[in-house]
């Protein structure tokens, strides 16, 4: 009995680790990036004022640096538990053209 549930742990185990290989591969890596949604400043709006505007008032892209936005952002986006997406729309709104 015990040796039957450890070949279906290790079973299991193994197609864990090999769906991880499979999910890690240059290839899948380079298909997910290619679906990403070209960032999109009204969105980034609107993630504005559905999730910080609680506590933040609308803000210029010039209160802050091209360098310093990323930085803000990323630790906005942690606070407010956005997506990724939400990230990019944002810096896309925020990062000004030189
Ligand atoms: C729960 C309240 C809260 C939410 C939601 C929130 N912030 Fe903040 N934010 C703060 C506080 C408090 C600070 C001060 C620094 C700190 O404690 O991290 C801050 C700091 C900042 C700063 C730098 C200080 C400044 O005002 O120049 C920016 C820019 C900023 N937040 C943008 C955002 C963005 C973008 C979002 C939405 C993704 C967001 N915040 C969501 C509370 C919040």
């Amino acid at each position: 009995m015990i040796a039957r549930t450890t070949t279906i742990v290790l079973a299991f185990s193994v197609l864990a680790i090999s769906g991880a290989i499979v999910a890690c591969s240059p290839s899948v890596v380079a298909e997910q990036q290619a679906e990403l949604p070209a960032p999109s400043a009204a969105h980034g709006k609107q993630v504005w004022s559905e999730n910080c505007a609680r506590c933040h008032l609308m803000r210029d892209p010039k209160d802050l640096t091209n360098h310093e936005w990323p930085a803000v952002i990323r630790h906005m986006r942690v606070r407010a538990n956005l997506s990724g997406q939400d990230e990019r729309d944002m810096l896309e709104l925020f990062i000004k053209a030189e």
